[in-house]
């Protein structure tokens, strides 16, 4: 069994994150489950070659938000199978060197959890303060104007209490009171219960929501022409998240986090979903000392236009951004994002690909983006996404459907009926047809991660732009010990030559198999990116 305990392993790994309602259904049941995930576990470390997984929840869940409504966080949904499964799991992935990272849920739980249970129970129930409770405005109504990202208010009345509590999403996701210290407890223990089964991290969801003003002030009303640096969030949008959203006295809770994950041999790694965009305060979420989120989620490049100028002014500022010693991640798609071939088309996609790879610091990939999967559309009746029932546009769907393996019945996900439609794309688009064509995405994305893995400069180098850079072109320059790549990626639809030391061709985004010796001028086609090595 390989030795996976090491520091900072996770600075060089290529993070891949499941779904696993949509991986592999070993069962017929149309969800996939832990024992679909464990069958794909050579294609994840020897096919791809990825170094670790992230996989969304699996915990007890009524799944009115697919997992991450949470009513036992130490137990298995009988849908993905039980806790013995997922031991197993963790031992096996660990067994071909692959790392685990779970999703860890702090700011919310299912309104079905005991805890919510006990708590909505009476007034003075043992649990009544581990949520937040309010008296109603004193002219009746929701004590203020906070609205919850699902939209509508982010305050639910129990009649029964005749008061209201928080829930910054779904009503059945009532948010956890931080501020009370049995909580953080309680979620601590949480943390250790996997922790010892060997997990190797967590992705911490909603990181920056989880406490919020302590004065509870109304958010101020956004005016006609504010600028989001986020996608279009519907009525959540109305308002300025001024007091609901990044409140600092977050950051204590995550230096408790850090402080117990660290003790841990296995050096498990924090990342944090900060959907902040100001990139200072974004930063903070590594702590003054390096002592909180190992790495905070980077949305940034998602949040950029596909420009090169853009991309090369977005990569400069995280870098920039990044604390002297802290590290950094790129993802360009998740379980809540349209998927990046849908977002940017194929073209593009292909030049994402080597993007996410190359650059300095650790790449996260979402499952399906190395065939080239793109978003289904659902019909109305098959909907299963909470947020698209309340904002027709935001639904999530289409970036959920199950992977596509094979060219056959639903793709080989299942024998069953899939939970959610599978892609009609999949007789082209699946593992085993691209397998066997040299020019597929899935053989892209391999040739790049072997590359990667062979590369120091690649996985722990310095990064440079290059002034070679255009608006048309992106070049940069990853350089380790005697080890210098260039990567240069034309985001125009123009053949472009760009000025470059002498090298060799080692990948081509669109000619598998270009390979040739580069004399000062490099040639690329339109949307070509390469990776040019030099001695
Ligand atoms: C995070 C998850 C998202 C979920 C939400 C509420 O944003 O990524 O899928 O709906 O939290 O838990």
């Amino acid at each position: 069994m390989p030795d996976l305990n090491g520091h900072e392993w996770w600075r060089e790994a290529v993070f891949y994150q499941i779904y696993p309602l949509s991986y592999a259904d070993s069962n017929g049941d149309g969800f996939g489950d832990l024992e679909g995930i464990m069958s794909k576990l050579d294609y994840l470390s020897d096919t791809l070659g990825v170094d670790a997984v992230w996989i969304s929840p699996f915990y007890r869940s009524p799944m009115r938000d697919w997992g991450y409504d949470v009513s036992d966080h130490t137990d298995v949904d009988p849908v993905f199978g039980d806790l013995a499964d997922a031991e197993r799991l963790i031992d096996q992935a660990h067994a071909r060197g692959l790392r685990v990272m779970l999703d860890y849920i702090p700011n919310h739980t299912s309104d079905l959890h005991p805890w919510f249970l006990d708590s909505r129970s009476s007034r003075d129930s043992a649990h009544r303060d581990w949520y937040v409770w309010r008296d109603p405005a004193p002219g009746g109504g929701p004590p203020n104007n906070w609205i919850s990202v699902f939209s509508g208010p982010a305050w639910t009345l129990d009649a029964e209490t005749g008061q209201y509590y928080r829930h910054t999403y779904l009503t059945t996701q009532p948010d956890l009171n931080w501020r009370n210290p049995e909580v953080i407890e309680a979620m601590t223990e949480v943390a250790r219960f996997w922790l010892e089964r060997g997990v190797d991290g967590f992705r911490v969801d909603a990181a920056h929501q989880m406490i919020k003003d302590p004065r509870e002030r109304d958010n101020p009303p956004a005016p006609p022409d504010y600028e989001r640096p986020w996608k279009e969030m519907g009525e959540y949008d109305d308002f300025i998240h001024l007091y609901d959203y990044g409140h600092p006295a977050v950051h204590e809770i995550y230096r408790g986090l850090r402080k117990v994950v660290d003790t841990y041999p296995q050096s498990p790694v924090t990342v944090g979903e900060v959907h902040i965009f100001d990139l200072p305060e974004w930063a903070t979420y590594y702590g003054e000392h390096l002592d909180e989120m190992h790495m905070p989620f980077n949305f940034h490049l998602m949040a950029t236009q596909w420009d090169s100028l853009r991309l090369r002014g977005t990569i400069e500022a995280v870098l920039w951004h990044v604390p002297a010693g802290g590290w950094t991640n790129w993802t360009l798609g998740n379980h809540d994002e349209i998927r990046l071939a849908s977002r940017l088309g194929m073209a593009n996609a292909r030049l994402a690909a080597m993007l996410l790879l190359t650059l300095r610091g650790t790449p996260f990939l979402y499952y399906g983006d190395e065939l080239g999967m793109r978003d289904v559309h659902i019909p109305h009746a098959l909907k299963r996404d909470p947020w698209g029932e309340a904002v027709a546009h935001l639904n999530r769907d289409g970036a959920r459907t199950p992977m596509q393996w094979a060219p056959g019945d639903h793709a080989g996900f299942t024998t069953g009926t899939p939970w959610l439609p599978v892609s009609q794309s999949h007789p082209e688009d699946n593992v085993d047809i691209e397998l066997d064509e040299p020019g597929s995405m899935l053989n892209l994305y391999r040739r790049l991660l072997s590359f990667r893995r062979g590369s120091s400069a690649l996985r722990l180098g310095s990064y440079l732009s290059h002034p070679s850079s255009t608006n048309q072109v992106l070049v940069f320059r990853r350089e380790a010990d005697r080890e210098t790549v260039t990567v240069a990626l034309n985001l125009s639809d123009e053949a472009v030559e760009v000025p470059l030391r002498s090298g060799k061709v080692a990948i081509s985004t669109l000619d598998a198999g270009r390979s040739e010796l580069v004399q000062e001028l490099l040639e690329l086609a339109p949307r070509e990116g390469v990776i040019v090595t030099h001695t």
